[in-house]
């Protein structure tokens, strides 16, 4: 981001430490908010997002807006030397609105248009509540634009869903009128012959449901680009305003990722965050992760969030803010447990050390009310500062305050992993193989693990991003490969890059239809090879892979393939494919592109990506840790920062390979052995280069 642009927030020098505040749910007990200011002083918070649902009580009726209870809050804010992330309040709307303008409900994709209440859940076409949207968020651009404390603009909440309304209707098809044309360009992209589907002209055309058409493959995924757009365009409806009032003021909106089941390691795939991200300033996400959950290790759940914040870090290639996390427990996971001793700490550094410079809370107190009234908060019920989760904010906002020069510093991966959502909507539409389910973001992850295990950084990348910059790019089942992206890989591998791909390479193109004349051509040239069936097994079917002196279990998918080039690095042991090559390498131009045919577990991974990664010749670290305990850096132009972190319910340890200081503590440790107490850190500051 360009500090220049906004002066004000390149001054802050702090990491930020706060979260959500709801004062005007608490603006008939003064004394609350009087006790909220000490507080915060004391959790050594400095930023609050405020007025984030807080519409009713900025305009109780329409055209009569009370600012007086907000202006307060930001000035007090002010005076406790702290920050505000003002709202726009867009997330959920007043009683009145939904009652004197129907349109502004949501209709589902069954055609139900729905009653007010909740939140999320305007419809991103309604004039009128564009219109509404657009006064108010004006009034306040207007009114705090220039405010000392206002840091950033927080546009709207978690913004997902859509909504299938006439006028939404009507949108999509202007927008496919413009991006085909003529429906006869449509017809051609969809294959709509199949089934009879051809459409006459666009006002046939209907979104997709499950009373309706769902099985147009193209249309799904021109519904969810759709749906992206008309949320970006609304997004930049509401961002108008404040633009051209304060330019000088960074805009972000919170993006989410799904962490919550044990098969989610990736962000939340409503929206094509690729896209959305060249909309905002500061790239920020809320982050839920279910710690100490009873199907996982904690090493494990904190790869998946890693894969995560590598993924919004590299949206911009600069540092994002956790805008939401809980200091405890959440209230709507399946079983909503405390964090335990120490996890806080460890939870907040494993963010910095991926590149957050913001640890920020849902939610600063406890409501006493409503469905969220048992989420965790900085301030409990109990309104103390002696319980533990206040004692542990405390410790982070000390933590955070003595590390505050990691802020801006960067993650210099030269390893890439490509996630792209587009992907994910396609592969899910996919039906055949295993229609239990695919698996792509697990294995997306699979793939990210091999490095999290070696402590070596990783981008994770949509597939559009420039590739030129990575000495190795990994593409895990990129099922769905345009043309064009088979170009920029060709060119990427042609000009010295690696390139690893897997099973379901290139099998169909953006509109999701397969390529014509099986696997495509500009691929057989890269990868030296034919792929010539996907074979899908049973759960409980197992093949193996004779790998590098080892034996290797593969399941759920192999490829059969045929050398045109490419030499067979492993292979089939099993089944009427035994002795066929289930992986590849082939040089190409002054690279090399790999191929892996089957899923197979993170031994194999390991022991592929390792071979990989020895030829590389990374930069050293200046630790070395043992399984469980994991180091990642970040650089700033002097300095490399070095985060140790112990995700062992056990004492850990790690060697220094020079003396170093440790932020946290403000030790110097010499080199040689140390122990960390479990889920222990440290953030060692070291001179760029390392001594031998
Ligand atoms: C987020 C949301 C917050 C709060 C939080 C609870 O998704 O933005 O307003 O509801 O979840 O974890």
């Amino acid at each position: 981001m360009s500090l220049e642009k906004f002066p004000r927030y390149g001054q802050e020098k702090r990491l930020l430490h706060g979260g959500d505040y709801n004062p005007d749910q608490w603006l008939k007990y003064p004394q609350v908010l009087a006790d909220d200011l000490e507080l915060m002083k004391d959790a050594r918070a400095n930023a609050f997002s405020v007025g984030i649902f807080a519409w009713s009580a900025l305009e109780p009726e329409e055209g009569r807006f009370e600012f007086d209870w907000l202006d307060k809050i930001v000035d007090d804010i002010a005076g406790i030397g702290a920050k505000a992330i003002i709202a726009t309040p867009s997330g959920a709307r007043p009683a009145w609105l939904s009652k004197k303008y129907p349109e502004v409900l949501r209709v589902n994709a069954r055609r139900e248009r729905q009653l007010h209440g909740g939140r999320h859940n305007h419809c991103q076409s309604s004039p009128a509540y564009r219109e509404k949207v657009g006064i108010i968020n004006r009034k306040l651009a207007q009114r705090y634009g220039s405010h000392p404390a206002l840091l950033m603009w927080h546009v709207s909440n978690e913004y997902s869903g859509h909504c299938h309304c006439p006028l939404c209707q009507e949108n999509f098809r202007a927008w496919l009128e413009k991006k085909y044309k003529t429906i006869d360009v449509l017809n051609d992209a969809y294959w709509s012959a199949f089934w009879s589907h051809t459409y006459g002209d666009f006002s046939q055309v209907e979104s997709p449901s499950p009373i309706g058409e769902s099985m147009v493959h193209a249309l799904n995924l021109d519904w969810n680009r759709f749906v992206t757009d008309i949320t970006i365009d609304f997004y930049r409806h509401e961002a108008a305003p404040l633009r051209e009032i304060s330019p000088d003021v960074p805009i972000t909106t919170n993006f989410m990722g799904e962490l919550s089941q044990p098969w989610q390691s990736h962000p939340f795939a409503g929206l094509d965050y690729a896209k959305f991200a060249h909309e905002v300033d500061v790239v920020s996400w809320d982050s839920y992760p279910p710690w100490h959950n009873d199907y996982e290790t904690t090493e494990n759940l904190a790869s998946r969030l890693a894969f995560v914040n590598d993924y919004f870090r590299a949206l911009k290639n600069a540092p994002f803010l956790i805008l939401e996390s809980t200091p405890s427990a959440v209230n709507w996971h399946p079983v909503n447990k405390a964090k335990r001793p120490g996890m806080h700490m460890l939870s907040a550094v494993a963010c910095l050390a991926h590149g957050a410079d913001a640890i920020m809370y849902f939610q600063w107190r406890k409501s006493r009310g409503s469905s969220e009234k048992f989420h965790g908060a900085v301030v409990d019920h109990d309104g103390s500062r002696e319980n533990r989760v206040f004692k542990d904010v405390k410790a982070v906002g000390e933590m955070l305050e003595r590390v505050s020069e990691i802020k801006g510093s960067l993650t210099p991966a030269r390893v890439a992993l490509v996630y792209d959502v587009e992907n994910f909507w396609a592969l899910s539409d996919a039906q055949g193989f295993d229609n239990g389910d695919k698996k792509y973001p697990q294995t997306a992850h699979a793939h990210y693990k091999a490095f999290w295990d070696a402590n070596v950084p990783v981008d994770v990348i949509p597939a559009d991003r420039d590739l030129s910059r990575y000495d190795l790019v990994v593409a895990p089942m990129p099922y769905m490969t345009s043309d064009a992206r088979i170009e920029a890989l060709k060119a990427y591998v042609a000009g010295g890059g690696i390139l690893v791909a897997t099973y379901f390479l290139g099998i169909v193109d953006e509109n999701d239809l397969v390529h014509p004349g099986g696997f495509p051509a500009g691929l057989r040239e890269v990868f030296g090879i034919n792929v010539l069936e996907t074979d899908t097994l049973y759960p409980k079917d197992k093949n193996r892979i004779a790998f590098g002196g080892g034996s290797y279990d593969a399941f759920d998918y192999c490829a059969l393939v045929e050398l045109r080039g490419a030499r067979a690095i492993g292979e089939y042991a099993n089944d009427f494919y035994a002795g066929s090559p289930a992986a590849t390498a082939h040089d190409y131009g002054k690279g090399r592109a790999y191929f892996i045919g089957a899923r197979t577990g993170g031994d194999f991974l390991r022991g592929f990506y390792g071979e990989i990664l020895r030829g590389m010749k990374l930069p050293e670290l200046p630790v070395q840790v043992p399984a469980g305990v994991s180091a990642q850096v970040r650089e700033s132009e002097s300095h490399r920062y070095c985060f140790v972190m112990n995700y062992r319910e056990e004492e850990g340890g790690f060697a220094l390979k020079q003396e170093a200081r440790d932020l946290i503590s403000g030790r110097t440790f010499p080199r040689g052995e140390h122990r960390l107490i479990p889920y222990g850190v440290r953030i060692f500051k070291t001179e760029k280069t390392i001594e031998a």
